[in-house]
């Protein structure tokens, strides 16, 4: 059996803050307060629980303080376990595997202008970026924070809510803000994001869907269902480090094919959303079906959880 190596730090809960209804903030620090590994401003982690789930989080701390990691997690009651583990089980000094941080703000002198959307928790990726673009004052920025009527996180946006970076919709008052304006004028100069409930990041999508792809960014909380290809076929996955050959039945994933053939892969959403399972690929023609990965990204790499194959044969760098 060949194994992928899977990359994970130890780290320690040092500090669990109540941060809202439902919100939990939980700082991770390096057992022996060693630095972390970097990350960029709203880069993700992958917690790999106690209990064997694994699940994604945004950090929220800035960059320049690697000495910790602290993400907000919501409990959902409904959701599929993660938070609930993490709001009820896990206490300080626990400890929790992650992955090395990875995705986040990439630094761009072209910026201008950085225009957020987030719905409630979703507020949690741009928190970090705010703080790094109000610290590095090189562009305009404004992260429109859409609520019913609580702000989660409220201790830790008030300075940027009363400096005017952070303008607060609530639309138990207001109703909702049209997204378009939001936004405004698209241009190469300007990038907006996007974190919240699914309709808000449908009507985001729809509203930017002309703008350059490479100037939108959007953050999913939940992977849309997945893709059933009646006329999948089979192919053959070659691995190029190892030279094994794997066969993808019709219909089955690259993901299951991949862990019958033994491979270890990281994963957290299985829908192509979070970017745990990106893998690199060398020949072929992949079906991408994930809902990360950039135009540019996506010619060298494929979320095996999600994509296909248009050939009968696919390299990937494994
Ligand atoms: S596991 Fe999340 S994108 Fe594949």
């Amino acid at each position: 059996m060949k194994a992928r190596p899977i990359t994970t730090v130890k780290t320690v809960v040092t500090g669990i803050e109540a941060a809202g209804t439902g919100i939990k903030l939980l700082t991770l620090a390096d057992p022996d307060r060693w630095e972390l590994p970097p990350f960029k401003p709203g880069a993700h982690i992958d917690l790999h629980l106690p209990n064997g789930l694994v699940r994604t989080y945004s950090l929220c701390n800035e960059p320049a303080d690697n000495t910790r990691y602290v993400i907000a997690v919501k409990r959902e009651a409904e959701g599929r376990g993660g938070s609930r583990a993490l709001h009820d089980e896990v206490g300080i000094g626990d400890v929790i595997g992650v992955s090395l941080p990875r995705g986040g703000l990439e630094p761009d002198a072209r910026i201008g202008r950085y225009v957020f959307v987030a719905g409630g928790i979703g507020v949690t990726p741009f928190l970090s970026m705010a703080r790094h673009l109000e610290r590095a004052e090189q562009a305009e920025f404004t992260l429109h924070l859409i609520v019913r009527e609580e702000v989660p996180l409220a201790a830790h946006l008030g300075a940027l809510i009363e400096r005017g970076r952070v303008v607060v919709h609530r639309t138990s008052r207001t109703g909702r803000p049209d997204l378009a304006t939001l936004v405004g004028e698209g241009g190469s100069e300007t990038l907006v994001g996007c974190c919240g409930p699914e309709g808000m990041t449908d009507d985001f999508e729809r509203v930017t869907a002309a703008w350059p792809a490479a100037n939108v960014h959007i953050e999913r909380f939940v992977a849309p269902p997945p893709v059933i290809d009646p006329d999948a076929k089979p192919f053959t996955l070659s691995l190029a480090r190892s030279g094994t050959e794997i066969q993808v039945r019709a219909g089955q994933t690259m993901l299951a094919a991949l862990q019958e053939g033994g491979i270890d892969i990281a994963t957290s959403c299985c829908g192509g959303i979070c970017g745990a399972c990106k893998v690199g690929w060398l020949e072929g023609q992949p079906v991408h079906r994930d809902r990360i990965l950039s135009p540019y990204e996506r010619e060298r790499y494929l979320m095996v959880c999600v994509a296909g194959s248009d050939t009968e044969r696919l390299v990937l760098d494994l």
